[in-house]
């Protein structure tokens, strides 16, 4: 039954003209609006994750997830060019494998963004709040974290999250401006940060290059495990295609804003990653019995208390800079993330909220959700709703937590669209396709392998999670959408 109500490819272009957002991004905004979803917390805070899980082999899991996903991106390339309209992996799926699957994965893609879009925000809070704190201005404990770090309500995080919602609200052209400014400030930090970190490299500092070894059945240790994590780092990328109805010429500037940003974002992660572990090295903490301590438990942070070590830090790259006695570019390295941080949790919360607007157009969530705003011309009821669980999330769950839930839902969403693109391939050889995949039969089942074997690495957690939030999906999709659906219905909106 899953497989049955399948959206014909020109009915999803069609549906998309009639109801459209206006065409207004171009090739340079819709570039920048992807490194500006790529770059953040991942490079920024999860570093120091991946140095526990990995050790110095962290730069193999960086090159390890890079690979993944710009397998993954060429395979978003190809239906993004093709599809050129909002809802990224979701209306792909819609238009090759059918309503049902479509919805697990739109479902899915909550994860990927919403999570995501929370997880920045409780990471620039950290950020922040570190700030404050070192400035005599700090947050009593309890509101600096939720309570599984021992808080009770991260109140920064939850702030970054409503701002951002209002600017959305207030409109997509004003959004991408102030977005493309802070891209330059992180991208700066990075520069910055390699400047000073690459001559203090050391070759001591890469022994034992693989402590924790390749990986364990469990997942969440090892290269593999880092890998998993470090996806977090790359994801984004993909928010390009859920922008297509909003994109002046998509069939051309889709394919290039997505190889292009996941390019640049990958040059300057290994670059971050070698200057990082060779400047101050990366061993992880070990526990009693001599196995490296879980990142996010109560005997990893009792081994971290007082430590130096990177593996432990919060603010991993301002700590690396300090460590090597440069305490004012230190300085400026938190202050950018804290600045820039939040052009992430913009593109991930804009992401989301194109994702569901597409959805209820087609009748899989209430109509009303898709109102879009007579001054501002933006979906603001779904932006405001989206914007606060957002904030919500970010104020209550860590960090690695949320970063490893989100990967869960963005792994199997590229599967999805990699499977998408070989059925096309085969059931719509000769429709138009401005950008292909190079290599398909190679590409997109090394693209299948490689996310499965990552969503394998990921942590006990993310995968209950995963599951959990799947089956939940499922029972509202036969209660709301599977009634609903305008396809099912012949209700398509004029
Ligand atoms: N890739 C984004 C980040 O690292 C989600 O923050």
């Amino acid at each position: 039954m899953l497989f049955k109500r399948v959206k014909s490819l020109d009915q999803i272009l069609a549906t998309a003209e009639k109801k459209g957002l206006t065409r207004q991004l171009g090739p340079f905004q819709l570039t920048m609006l992807g490194i500006g979803a790529i770059v953040g917390t991942g490079i920024f805070v999860l570093t120091a994750e991946a140095g526990q899980k990995a050790g110095p082999g962290m730069m193999i899991a960086f090159v390890i997830a890079a690979v993944v996903c710009a397998l993954a991106a060429l395979a978003y390339a190809e239906l993004a060019s093709m599809i050129p309209v909002a809802g990224s992996a979701y209306t792909y799926t819609y238009g090759v494998l059918g309503e049902g699957i479509a919805w697990i994965v739109g479902w899915a893609l909550v994860l990927e963004y919403t999570i995501a879009a929370s997880t920045v925000c409780a990471g620039w809070a950290g950020y922040v709040n570190g700030l404050l704190t070192h400035a005599g201005f700090g947050l009593p404990h309890f509101l600096q974290v939720g309570p599984m770090d021992g808080g009770s309500f991260n109140l920064l995080a939850c702030l970054i999250g409503l701002a951002i919602t209002l600017l959305l609200v207030l409109g997509t052209s004003k959004s991408a401006k102030v977005n493309t400014v802070l891209v330059l400030v992180k991208i700066t930090a990075l520069i910055v940060f390699i400047f000073v970190a690459l001559p203090a490299v050391k070759d001591q500092n890469f022994t034992p290059f693989v402590p924790n070894g390749w990986g364990s059945p469990m997942g969440g240790i090892g290269v593999l495990g880092a890998a998993a994590s470090i996806v977090f780092a790359y994801i984004g990328f993909d928010a390009i295609s859920t922008a297509a109805e909003e994109t002046k010429n998509p069939n051309r500037n889709i394919p290039i804003a997505l190889i292009g940003s996941l390019s640049v974002c990958t040059i300057f992660y290994l670059l971050v990653s070698y200057a990082a572990v060779g400047s101050v090295g990366a061993q992880p903490m070990l526990g009693q019995n001599g196995l490296a301590l879980e990142p996010g438990t109560p005997a990893f942070a009792a081994a971290c208390d007082a430590s130096q070590a990177l593996v432990c830090s919060k603010e991993a790259l301002a700590h690396v800079v300090r460590l090597l006695n440069h305490n004012s570019l230190a300085s400026f390295i938190a202050f950018a993330a804290g600045i820039a941080l939040p052009s992430v949790i913009l593109t991930m919360t804009y992401g989301q909220t194109r994702i569901f607007f597409t959805m209820s157009r087609d009748g899989l969530l209430p109509s009303k959700l898709a109102k879009i705003h007579p001054r501002f011309h933006t979906p603001h009821v779904i932006t405001l709703i989206t914007g606060t669980f957002v904030a919500l999330f970010g104020a209550l769950f860590p960090v690695g937590i949320l970063a490893d839930i989100t990967n869960s839902g963005t792994l199997f969403a590229f599967i999805m669209v990699a499977i998408g693109v070989l059925i096309l391939r085969r059931t719509q050889p000769d429709r138009p396709r401005p950008f292909r995949t190079p290599l398909p039969w190679l590409v997109c089942p090394l693209a299948v392998v490689g996310c499965l074997l990552l969503f394998l690495n990921l942590s006990k957690e993310a995968k209950i999670t995963f599951f959990v939030w799947g089956a939940i999906g499922l029972v509202v999709y036969y209660l709301y959408g599977y009634r609903k659906s305008h396809l099912a219905n012949g209700t398509e909106p004029s």
